[in-house]
């Protein structure tokens, strides 16, 4: 059984509320770090090894001592609460069963970076959780955790709460700290990055919920406690959103040792594949990574396990990268249709294009029109061609990994699974009514 460090009072009730996370040991963490020095917090952050939990899997600590520090200029620190990647709901349940979790682990955090004024950034659609994050600073202010002269140290801290308007775009870093400051979120050029010129052009750490919230065990365990849990350079534990095709959906917390079929099959994670269906393919981090076929969810090119961690689910050539991503797991049985899932995705990407850069704002429209008449049994064989050759023109050459997260799904789809796209070119009558998944099982 993985070990639980994020979740393991989840299932207490009341968990949601100051007196009963005070009573399961909560803000012992933080009593703790503020008898160290924010440099001795920094390396234990540095020597646990944690990767930022959004999607990129940057190291934390790193980051953090890459913030600018200029004299007489105030500094930020940001949480991503913009949990928007499709199939990724990880940061929500944490929001909504332990939101003391998360201030507690931004209150460490703040206090390493010199925050005074920290931002939780969270999406619109989530907007029930606002509420529950509002009345957990109360509870935390009023008991002295947060405000003035936190627990006599002379530290201040305050923590805003501010709702997104729904749009994906603003996931990404510096789209959301434009929306922050009142504007469109548009992504901007980096470098800078916004830990040299971030909110109001001020040195600003945007870190995800997942990764802040893991401050408090590092701090309770240690770092170096914290990076014998899991693997090479996948330490500690990691919640993964899974869904699709299985038994049962939720989010799991794993410690990155197990197989990726382990996870898919056994009744502690997901269950297997409703009604004896076979894996068709997978998603593992988030529709911005591309699909992965069965043969090589579960094997690597070498034959070996596939495990659940950003090494092995980097390599194999199907990936740039880490295929971890936001750990959003999405199960497909034989019965889905790649096309059709492909198409969706193109639908979404071309929807939430902010339209700054040419090759995203055309090419995600072109590819959801080439996707959609193929579907739709109306291609023509050099269809298949024209949508790689899009794709391509889109890869590398915009501001943001918006541009990126369309195309590789689209060109995984047609690396490995061509035959299906031919099949709806070739059989235009069946694909009006049948979907590929269907006709072939
Ligand atoms: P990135 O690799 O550009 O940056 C990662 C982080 O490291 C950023 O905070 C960046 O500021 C920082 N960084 C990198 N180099 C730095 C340097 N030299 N100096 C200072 N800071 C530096 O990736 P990005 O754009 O932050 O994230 C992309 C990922 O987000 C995708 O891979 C995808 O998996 C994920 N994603 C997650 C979503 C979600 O809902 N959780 C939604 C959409 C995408
Ligand atoms: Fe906007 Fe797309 Fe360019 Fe990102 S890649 S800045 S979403 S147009």
């Amino acid at each position: 059984m993985s070990k639980k460090l994020l979740l393991k009072d989840a299932h207490v009730e009341g968990i949601r509320y100051f007196e009963t996370y005070r009573k399961q040991g909560g803000y012992g963490a933080a009593e703790k770090a503020f008898k160290m020095t924010p440099e001795e917090i920094l390396e234990e952050v540095k020597v646990s090894g944690l990767r930022g939990r959004g999607g990129a899997g940057f190291p934390t600590g790193m980051k953090w001592s890459f913030l600018a520090k200029p004299e007489g200029v105030p500094r930020h620190l940001v949480v991503n609460a913009d949990e928007s990647e499709p199939g990724t709901f990880k940061d929500r349940y944490l929001m909504e069963y332990l939101p003391h979790l998360l201030i507690e682990g931004m209150l460490i955090s703040s206090f390493v970076l010199g925050s005074n004024v920290s931002y939780i950034y969270i999406r619109g659609e989530y907007s029930w959780i606002p509420d529950i994050l509002e009345e957990a600073i109360e509870e935390a202010k009023a008991a002295g955790f947060l405000g003035k002269n936190i627990l006599g140290t002379g530290f201040d801290c305050e923590i805003y709460v501010q709702r997104g308007g729904g749009a994906y775009i603003c996931g990404e870093e510096t789209a959301l700290l434009e929306s922050l400051e009142g504007k469109r979120g548009n992504p901007r050029l980096k470098p800078p990055f916004p830990a040299v010129k971030g909110l109001w052009e001020r040195p600003t750490v945007v870190n995800n919920v997942e990764s802040i919230a893991a401050i408090v065990p590092i701090i309770d365990i240690t770092g170096a406690e914290y990076a014998k849990i899991g693997v090479g350079r996948s330490t500690g534990t990691k919640l993964i959103s899974a869904c699709g095709n299985i038994n049962k959906p939720g989010v799991y917390e794993i410690d990155m040792t197990i197989t990726v079929e382990e996870f898919i099959y056994s009744d502690e994670y997901c269950g297997g594949i409703p009604n004896g269906k076979k894996l068709k393919a997978c998603i593992p981090g988030g529709s911005s990574v591309p699909i992965v076929p069965a043969n090589l969810l579960l094997k690597t090119v070498n034959g070996e396990p596939r495990y659940m961690n950003y090494e092995s689910l980097a390599d194999g050539g199907f990936a740039t990268g880490t295929m971890m991503g936001s750990g959003g797991f999405i199960v497909l049985d034989e019965d889905q249709c790649i096309v059709e899932h492909t198409m969706t995705l193109a639908r979404f990407y071309h929807h939430e294009s902010c339209g700054q850069c040419t090759p995203c704002r055309e090419g995600t429209g072109w590819m959801h029109k080439i996707l959609k008449k193929i579907e739709k049994g109306e291609g023509k064989m050099e269809d298949i061609d024209l949508l790689w050759d899009v794709q391509r023109k889109i890869e590398g050459n915009t501001i943001c990994p918006l541009g990126d997260a369309a195309a590789w799904p689209v060109a995984a789809a047609i690396r490995h699974f061509r035959d299906e796209f031919e099949w709806h070119i070739k059989n235009p009558e069946l694909s009006q009514t049948q979907n590929y998944g269907l006709a072939h099982y």
